[in-house]
């Protein structure tokens, strides 16, 4: 056990998706994996393993913010010694171009966030995905006729921010999509020796101020929960 996850060592597999709502951890399971359990309820931050298509996998909650995924991902890394993660998550747009329902996987995540600073003394670093993971599920998305987009994204620490024209400032520099999560869990992987990739579905977009519908918010989802599970599959 680990202070904030139940279960015991072996209960987790190898690869991890990792959704920000719990609740979709426990969609997630119980419509695409097989056998699954639940390993996880502290805090209602639900995890599960099972398998899809014979590969043993688990899908754990991470919670919404930098902190919160750090925490998870430090403990399936540290004590669960889990070797791939995927974040599959949503953003908001930020270059026009790019519509409701694309996803997005992030080569790298900028950061409006303190944890590399503190790390780095001041200096940057650029937390980018694994390179193979990454180009695994770039051919897993074409091949499944998904419009998909990579580049860099923005992990914000907040939602509701100061100035809400600041997102302008990254778009110029050719940031795609903003999301909460990504460049820690890219920073850790990189010190822990995980593979990590975040993919993206689009839920709005804060450029054209459009929004998806609750309906299609739940068909994105499952397009990204399947690219993330044949993605572990090819992955073997
Ligand atoms: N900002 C930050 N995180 C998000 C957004 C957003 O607009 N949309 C979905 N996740």
């Amino acid at each position: 056990m680990s202070l904030h996850i139940a279960a015991e060592k072996g209960a987790i597999a190898d690869t991890v998706l990792m959704p920000g709502d719990p609740l979709r951890a426990k969609y997630a399971a119980e419509k695409f994996l097989d056998n699954s359990i639940c390993y996880n309820e502290i805090r209602g931050m639900y995890g599960y393993t099972g398998t899809y298509k014979g590969k043993r996998i688990s899908i754990q909650g991470s919670g919404m913010g930098q902190p919160s995924m750090g925490i998870y991902a430090y403990e399936l890394m540290a004590f669960y010694d889990v070797k791939t993660i995927m974040r599959i998550g949503s953003c908001g747009a930020v270059q026009p171009e790019i519509e409701l329902r694309d996803i997005i996987l992030a080569m790298s995540a900028s950061t409006n966030g303190g944890m590399n600073k503190g790390i780095f003394k001041g200096m940057d670093y650029s937390p980018c995905a694994d390179s193979e993971l990454f180009l695994t599920a770039a051919a897993k998305a074409k091949e499944m006729k998904l419009s998909m987009k990579a580049g860099n994204i923005l992990s914000s620490d907040t939602f509701y921010d100061d100035d809400p024209e600041i997102w302008k400032l990254w778009a110029r520099f050719g940031v795609l999509a903003i999301e909460m999560e990504a460049s820690t869990l890219y920073t850790l992987a990189a010190k822990m020796g995980v593979k990590a990739l975040a993919i993206c579905t689009v839920s709005d977009s804060i450029v054209n101020e459009t929004l998806l519908s609750p309906e299609d918010r739940e068909r994105s989802f499952d397009d990204m929960i399947l690219l993330g599970l044949e993605t572990a599959v090819e992955m073997e």
